[in-house]
């Protein structure tokens, strides 16, 4: 079979894969924009995730999403960095130079920025203290953004307290560690509320705090997207915060490298929505 160099090609690395809704995005916005293009699964396991990728540049592909367990090396592997990339110490997104060298961008903050501002518009306040649960991967994308954001605090609650001090060293001392066991009480005076943690995902507990000393202006939102309404945001909208569903960061987030591989800026739409949504 020969393969047309000219078509772009890019898809999404990790162990397992199949499970990943990016072909579907990334599909959807190639049809819509009527571009030439492909994106598809790429299973890699870790002990070849390194030689997978040169490959891939080698064949003359424009970049890869990367997803578990592939994120840190990622970085690691790649030739430049983006400064999120950097300061996250883990990347999500690889593209692939003319000159074959591999660029490691890390968009996950972006998306997260950018559904806050979809979403809830005229409501997220960037310049008011932030509250953080969990302090995973996915935190350092988060509490990365809102800084860059200007949020002049963030309050950052883990149930492994070693693991918020961490990302309190590592990020400065805006970062303010408070303990598990007071994350109800230290929602007071924040004007955004985030969960990174996995609890309220199918499957796993839910989250439990109490909004009762939550700002009724704050917003809430979730990372976790299945269910698209998790607990927490249920009991942040019965105490009338405003809420936004962590769908939009996912759809949001794979933005940046949709322009780099395929030469065309996309939007997040209803359509996509529902597409990435479906069974
Ligand atoms: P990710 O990279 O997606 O953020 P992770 O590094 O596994 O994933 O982090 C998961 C987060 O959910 C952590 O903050 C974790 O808390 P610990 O650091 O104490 O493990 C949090 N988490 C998972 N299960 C939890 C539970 N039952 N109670 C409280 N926090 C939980």
């Amino acid at each position: 079979m020969t393969i047309n160099k000219d078509i772009p090609r890019a898809g999404v690395m990790g162990w397992p894969i199949e499970h990943s809704k990016s072909p579907r995005l990334h599909g959807y916005w190639l049809a819509k924009y009527n571009l030439p293009g492909s994106y598809t699964h790429i299973p890699s396991p870790p002990d070849s995730f390194e030689a997978d990728m040169r490959a891939l540049a080698t064949k003359g592909w424009r970049g890869a999403n990367v997803t578990i367990p592939h994120k840190e090396n990622a970085l690691a592997l790649a030739d430049t960095a983006s400064p999120a990339a950097k300061a996250i110490g883990a990347a999500n997104t690889l593209i692939v130079g003319e000159n074959g060298q591999i660029h490691a961008d890390n968009t996950d903050g972006f998306g997260f920025i950018e559904n806050l501002k979809d979403r809830a518009k005229d409501k997220w306040n960037p310049t008011a203290p932030a509250f953080i649960l969990g302090a995973g991967g996915a935190a350092r994308g988060v509490i990365h953004a809102l800084l860059t954001a200007g949020a002049p605090e963030i309050r950052i609650a883990n149930r492994t307290r070693e693991r918020a001090e961490t990302l309190a060293d590592v990020f400065g001392p805006k970062v303010k560690v408070i303990d598990w066991n007071d994350r109800s009480a230290a929602l007071a005076g924040t004007g955004l509320i985030v969960n990174t943690t996995s609890l309220g995902m199918s499957g796993q507990p839910p989250l439990d705090l109490a909004f009762d000393d939550a700002d009724p202006s704050a917003v809430a939102t979730d990372i976790v997207y299945t269910p698209l309404i998790t607990p927490f945001l249920t009991a942040a909208a019965a105490k009338n915060l405003t809420t936004v569903d962590g769908l939009g960061m996912l759809l949001h987030q794979a933005r940046p490298g949709f322009e780099a591989w395929f030469g065309k800026a996309s939007e997040v739409d209803e359509v996509l929505r529902q597409k990435v949504l479906a069974p």
